[in-house]
């Protein structure tokens, strides 16, 4: 069984972003030795080359587009993400949304180049529905909690296990991540609990003063 996997998403905050943003996967590759617990993170462009180059930790992008290398001004490519040394990219998050043909021909465009896909959905309808587009993982974050502070674990377990039985419905072999307010060891535990493989966080790592205390309590329950 694989390791549960702790994906921090580092989006647009400023905390998230060129040295804080090394600071955090410092923070991440420390936890995740001590540990042996698989911690992600998923930084801004910019950002996401430096970081594959210095640490050994999965660097995963934010967004990518379903296009072959060529003429696509302002796309960002999986052929680009792999050339960077990527472990894959998020697809589909909550803010920044795409139709159904772009998920899935950005899913395809990551496989092609064996990088992991993680769609990201906010019922468990949707989750159905990007489980059957084969990513490796779909991830069931509701909106209205993002960023809010209170965790989907404790607000909302009952989405979290409808999305795990929807998703193991269409393909057992999709595994799912669940996020949104995510903050302790026991959110974490508790999303595990409920047939989870692991947590999609952002702000409660990313605005922290010290990101691996943070990481050392999401993982404590393990
Ligand atoms: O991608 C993770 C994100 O949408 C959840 O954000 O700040 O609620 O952990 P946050």
């Amino acid at each position: 069984m694989p390791s549960p996997l702790i994906l921090v998403n580092l989006k647009t905050y400023k905390e998230g972003t060129g040295n804080r943003a090394h600071q955090i996967a410092t923070a991440a590759q420390l936890v995740a030795r001590e540990s042996g617990v698989t911690i992600g993170i998923a930084p801004g462009y910019i950002d996401l080359h430096p970081l594959c180059h210095h640490f050994a930790i999965p660097v995963y992008a934010q967004h990518v587009d379903g296009y072959e290398p060529g003429a696509h001004t302002g796309h960002i490519t999986a052929d680009a993400l792999k050339a960077a040394g990527a472990a894959g990219s998020l697809i589909n998050h909550s803010e920044r949304r795409l139709t159904l043909a772009e998920i899935e021909s950005s899913v395809r465009a990551l496989q092609t180049h064996k990088l992991t896909a993680v769609i990201c959905s906010n019922n468990e309808v949707t989750s159905a529905g990007a489980a059957a587009l084969g990513p490796e993982y779909v991830a069931i974050e509701p909106p209205e909690l993002i960023g809010s502070g209170v965790s989907v674990s404790k607000a909302n377990p009952e989405i979290i296990k409808r999305s795990v039985a929807a998703v193991h419905a269409v393909n057992p072999k999709v595994r799912v991540l669940t996020g949104a307010g995510i903050q302790s060891g026991e959110c974490v535990k508790i999303a595990m609990d409920l047939g989870t493989d692991g947590v999609l966080l952002a702000s409660s790592v990313v605005k922290a003063t010290d990101p691996a205390t943070v990481l050392r309590d999401l993982i404590s329950k393990l």
